[in-house]
């Protein structure tokens, strides 16, 4: 990296905010009791507030300041991230909560507000430092925009900002104009636009993994990285949000924002230092190198999906999202998207970046994945350094090991720093850091207009695209799996594959792996790779001399014998191929999918290579092998 700024440059957040009121409009609903409350409760926790800090509250719900502070109190209960309540803590906090109600149409409302603010600023000794957090839809922006110019906001005295959520438009041209609408009231260095996922740990420490590591800063390019992937799926369907996701869709709800953000972080230059403005602007030059897809490339690079019925992990049925509450049942939206992009600037032209999100998928998890060219002189794979962002919070090199022994064998093997293990930090909700930076007038972690802009342009050819042609394979993915197959082919067209994380408790699903060692357990899971089929796929042939064995995670598969007979199924959690690797036999029926399926494939030879050190486990599997194909010949 050119220059590397000291973190030391950086004040430590070890003191107290400034001083300052936060006034929430749309205090009433959602957001505040969920995430605001909690998160202003972790910073009195953490002795992060200032003596001089109050919260008045407005809200279309008429209440007084007493009924708030109930109400508040009450949902705290429910909503804070801690395991108890600090009663101390929170009394202090609560004598600080106001609260006045009014419609947003109501000018004589907002003047009330605005009265309000006045006096407990000056009774707080908070005056000076107003912070005013809009929680409410974005379909009132304009109209509160305006309310709060005209009771007196936007000429407050000292320091003001105002913070708005997502969804931040829903194209290129509604972000503009919203844009324009916070610009006719406000400066942009008062605007603060918040993205959730820079409130998270692990994204933050991207920039710190970037800026105080400098081993990694002269790899850090297109001649040594092969590509980078990154992964935000969800197990969890549209749940009660079928209205605001039907007009929305994954590339507006997740790419446009989360996704690109993470790009940025990733691959921007490395800033000069970490002055805010200096940061936002490696990240918005980032987005600009971003090439811009036509209608070709749309059609090449990109896949969309929609889950239909399925299975979540636990077993339970779930229905297709066309079948969810206040989604059409005609539907065109796209509930998972995947899409591969190239950023045309020096250090990165050649290089595919691949995201990818969705819904109603096997797994919950954010992943970046750094997979660097293989070059080592002894062989081996590429190595990768992944940035396990939720729910398992970690960075991990892969690379390739010596095994123990007196010959010179490879074996894949990880390096970790597992968050859980390194830190005893309370768990928040990601709001904490960001309503302590926005109090100091740190905009780092927020978004600027031309961020915003540059990332609906990046999207709006694919909007464009799926907007005026409709799916003609959906639902083209069953709830719970990983996916269209489409995904797998964007991937495997260049040559590449997508990486699943897996982690011990999907294969803890087999009996052949319940008894298994944990180092076993560790050493097979780096060794699995994913293959996904469609329905009608033979995944091994009657009599191939082939060894690799599968593990069936999702879908169901049919063994055939010599005369087309089907001997057996295959389901869910279960092994097959298992003979031709552990006791060296041409494979004895062919198995082909029935429907479509999501396997982890072992190869043969690093299966024996791992077991060699597990003889107890060894015979163990040959034993419940022989026992499963002993059945199998009796039924
Ligand atoms: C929100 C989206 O921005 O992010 C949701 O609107 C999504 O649809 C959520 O579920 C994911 O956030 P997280 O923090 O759970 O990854």
């Amino acid at each position: 990296m050119d220059s590397e700024p000291s973190p030391a440059r950086r004040p430590e957040r070890t003191a107290a905010a400034a001083s300052g009121v936060l006034v929430i409009v749309g205090a009433s609903g959602d957001l505040t009791k969920r995430l605001l409350m909690p998160a202003v409760y972790n910073l009195a926790c953490d002795g992060l507030l200032p003596e001089a800090f109050a919260i008045v509250g407005m809200g279309r719900e008429p209440m007084t300041t007493a009924e708030f502070r109930n109400q508040q109190r009450a949902e705290i209960g429910r909503f804070k991230t801690r395991v108890t309540l600090d009663e101390r803590r929170w009394q202090w906090l609560e004598s600080r909560l106001h609260y006045t109600g009014g419609e947003f149409n109501d000018p004589a409302a907002f003047a009330r507000l605005k009265a309000l603010v006045d006096d407990v600023a000056a009774a707080s000794g908070a005056a000076g430092n107003t912070l005013l957090y809009l929680a409410i839809s974005p379909d009132f922006f304009g109209l509160v925009n305006q309310q709060l110019d005209a009771a007196g906001f936007t000429g407050l005295a000292g320091q003001k900002r105002i913070i708005v959520e997502k969804p931040f438009g829903k194209d290129l041209a509604s972000a503009q104009s919203l844009n324009q609408t916070l610009l006719d009231h406000w400066r942009e260095e008062e605007i603060y636009r918040i993205d959730h996922y820079l409130g998270k740990e692990t994204v933050q420490n991207l920039l710190a993994f970037r800026l105080a590591n400098g081993m990694f800063a002269p790899l850090w390019d297109a001649r040594h990285i092969d590509h980078i992937q990154i992964s935000a799926t969800e197990t969890v369907g549209v749940e009660t949000r079928g209205g605001y996701y039907d007009k929305t869709g994954v590339v507006r709800d997740m790419l446009q924002n989360h996704l690109l953000q993470m790009l940025a972080y990733v691959c921007m230059e490395p800033p000069s230092s970490l002055d805010p403005g200096v940061i936002r602007d490696a990240k918005s030059d980032l987005l600009r190198s971003v090439r811009l897809l036509n209608r070709t490339d749309v059609e090449r690079d990109c896949v969309r999906g929609q889950y239909g019925a399925g299975l979540r992990v636990d077993g339970e049925a779930v229905v297709g999202y066309r079948e969810e509450p206040a989604v059409d049942p005609d539907s065109n939206t796209e509930t998972y998207a995947a899409i591969k992009l190239h950023i045309d600037n020096d250090r990165w032209a050649g290089m595919p970046v691949y995201l990818r999100s969705g819904k109603s998928l096997w797994k919950r998890g954010t992943e970046i994945v750094v997979q660097f060219k293989p070059t080592a002189p002894a062989g081996g794979p590429g190595n990768q350094l992944i940035f396990h962002i939720q729910p398992f919070q970690a960075v991990e090199i892969r690379m390739q090991a010596k095994r123990p022994g007196p010959t010179f064998m490879l074996q894949s093997a990880g390096m970790r720093f597992d968050y859980a293990e390194t830190f005893e930090a309370a768990r928040g909700t990601g709001y904490e850091v960001l309503l302590f930076s926005a109090l100091n007038g740190d905009p780092t972690l927020f978004s600027r207009t031309d961020f915003v802009e540059t990332s609906w342009q990046i999207v709006q050819p694919v909007l464009d695209a799926w907007r005026e042609s409709r799916a003609g394979d959906y639902p083209n993915y069953a709830a719970g799996t990983w996916g269209p197959l489409a995904a797998g082919m964007l991937l495997s067209r260049d040559g590449r594959r997508w990486h699943e994380s897996l982690n011990r408790a999907v294969l803890a699903r087999s009996p052949f792996f319940t008894a298994a060692p944990v180092v076993l357990l560790n050493n097979l899971l780096l060794a699995f790779q994913p293959l996904a089929v469609e329905a009608g796929t033979a995944v091994v042939e009657r009599g191939d001399l082939k060894s690799e064995m599968y593990f069936v995670c999702r879908g169901e598969l049919e063994a055939v014998g010599e005369a087309g007979e089907v001997l057996g199924r295959i389901r869910e959690g279960e092994f097959f191929g298992e003979m031709a690797v552990l006791f060296d036999r041409p494979r004895s029926a062919t198995v082909r999918a029935t429907r479509p399926c999501d396997l982890l494939v072992l190869d043969g030879g690093d299966f024996r290579r791992i077991i060699q050190d597990f003889p107890e486990a060894d015979a163990e599997f040959r034993r419940l092998a022989a026992e499963r194909q002993a059945a199998r010949r009796e039924a």
